[in-house]
């Protein structure tokens, strides 16, 4: 393990210098009965129509050119999305730079911007994968997610329940489909789907379900079904997690290329967890801040490219993501971190750019790393200048987090930016909702520790939410999410 370089400028010498040198599922059911205790495979027990006019997006991203989608006639364009309709409204991110910038001030396409396409007639297959969809997954534009905690009167029985009715509405939203009546036959009945996603396609929509600690204990007869990492995150160095945006039992993780859609299968999923849960804290991300195959890397509220080096290859999705034959019942699942990550904004647009490039170790155009010209160069975080100095600051971001200096150890990034309009102060409430998947939580708080001790960065961003979920391996046909805990 290379040690944080003593040498280097450590956040608490920047703060005191002040300146830097440098369905139908279709189970067609009232939400509200799923308190009754209903025998999971009675929600379960039917495989859902496959729309065969859809695209399948493939959730094995590595092994795809471009995310698994195919051009189809009626595609929109990455620009002609963002010209369009685009998701501002869904969010209500009008007011701020931020917002704008990710939904109105496209620069004009790259050379690649011919795969980089949005088809929003794309499914990602659900049922019968070797590992569950939204991890691999090419990222999608837009996320929600959500975390739930268990109601005190919940019992063991509900929680199967919920997880068997959340399979069999996933399966049914991620084909595109409602997940019951939107206009009941009965006129005093309640709808079972909302509606807002009549009409759209499945524009690639996953939805990724999490287990947090919290349920594997006595009170549910749990605690021997344990995913063996899996524990509460302990405190790193510059946390200042705030308990609303902090933990939860369980996780939604919805990912589409149409906010609406994204929207939606959250909203309707938790209308299901009545009685059963609560909801705890929720974040609503666009501008996906890493890349897969055929992608263009996006970037990040700070300006910057993200998700240049992340994990793209198989071999390394084996090593470093998914858990294996030995982890039992969650062999082909994986581990889920999320921080909710605050960026000052206004302070760092006033940053000069050389300061902003020396933070991260990368040019802001390019991406490249201040050793190279372009953005896939390897950064040399040997490279030293002609009076000996580092050209990549040893307490950059990069040279921080990159597996050269952590012992080999890389972690799968799928983050997303956010923004909650403006604070109290009148400043813009925006961040990096960063989400990331490793088959050791171990690796991210290896990272994180000395990311939270020396980054550069720090002056600029504040985590203030936290939390870890296991993520079950994908359902069988007929069966649901988490099955194997209740046999
Ligand atoms: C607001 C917070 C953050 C921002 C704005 C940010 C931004 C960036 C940027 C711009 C890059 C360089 C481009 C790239 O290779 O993707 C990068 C790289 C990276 N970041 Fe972050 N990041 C943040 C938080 C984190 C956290 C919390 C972790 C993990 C604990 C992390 C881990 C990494 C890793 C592993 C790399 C690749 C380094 C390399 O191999 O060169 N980042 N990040």
């Amino acid at each position: 393990m290379t040690n944080p370089p003593e040498t280097g400028r450590s956040r608490d010498s920047a703060e005191a210098t002040g300146r830097r040198d440098r369905s139908q599922t279709t189970d067609r059911q009232d939400p509200s009965a799923t308190t009754d205790r209903q025998d999971p495979s009675a929600v379960t027990g039917r495989t859902p129509d496959i729309d065969t006019d859809t695209t399948e997006r493939s959730t094995e991203q590595v092994s795809a050119t471009s995310g698994g989608a195919t051009r189809k006639p009626g595609s929109v364009s990455r620009r002609a999305l963002f010209a369009g309709v685009g998701g501002a409204a869904a969010f209500g991110v009008a007011a701020g730079a931020g917002g704008m910038a990710a939904f109105g001030a496209e620069a004009p396409p790259a050379a690649t911007d011919a795969e980089d396409i949005v088809d929003l007639n794309v499914t990602v297959p659900f049922y019968d994968q070797p590992h569950p969809a939204g991890v691999a997954t090419a990222p999608q534009r837009y996320t929600v997610y959500m975390t739930f905690d268990l109601a005190a009167t919940a019992l063991t029985q509900d929680l199967q329940v919920l997880l068997a009715r959340w399979t069999a509405g996933i399966a049914q939203l991620m084909q595109g489909e409602s997940i019951g009546a939107v206009e009941p036959d009965r006129p005093d009945a309640v709808a079972t789907d909302t509606g807002e996603a009549e009409g759209l396609g499945p524009a690639s929509l996953t939805v990724t379900v999490g287990l947090g600690p919290g349920i594997f204990t006595d009170a549910y007869g749990l605690a021997d079904k344990r995913p063996a990492l899996l524990q509460d995150l302990p405190r790193i160095p510059g946390d200042q997690l705030q308990e609303e945006f902090t933990g939860g039992d369980l996780s939604l993780q919805a990912c589409a290329d149409d906010p609406q859609v994204a929207y939606h299968a959250i909203r309707d999923l938790a209308r299901m967890v009545t009685g059963t849960a609560h909801t705890r804290w929720a974040v609503m991300g666009f501008g996906r801040a890493s890349a897969g195959p055929g992608q263009q890397t996006p970037r990040n509220l700070l300006g910057f490219k993200d998700g240049t080096r992340n994990i793209t290859e198989a071999a390394d999705y084996d090593r470093f993501v998914w858990l294996g034959e030995d982890a039992g019942w969650m062999s082909g699942g994986t581990y889920q971190v999320v921080r909710k990550i605050m960026m000052t904004i206004e302070t760092w647009d006033f940053d000069r750019i050389s300061d902003q490039q020396q933070i991260f170790g990368r040019t802001k155009l390019e991406g490249a790393p201040l050793t190279g010209q372009a953005e896939f160069d390897t950064p040399d975080f040997a490279a030293t200048t002609a009076e000996g100095d580092p050209v990549i600051d040893p307490t950059s971001h990069i040279a921080l987090a990159a597996h050269e200096n952590n012992d080999g150890v890389k972690i799968l990034r799928r983050s997303y930016n956010f923004t909650d309009g403006m604070n109290p102060e009148g400043l813009l409430d925006a961040g990096l909702l960063f989400i990331s998947y490793q088959n050791d939580p171990e690796n991210f708080v290896t990272l994180q520790q000395k990311l939270g001790r020396f980054d550069l960065l720090n002056e600029y961003i504040r985590h203030v939410g936290s939390a870890i979920f296991a993520v079950p391996p994908a359902p069988r046909t007929g069966g649901y999410i988490g099955q194997a805990l209740f046999e």
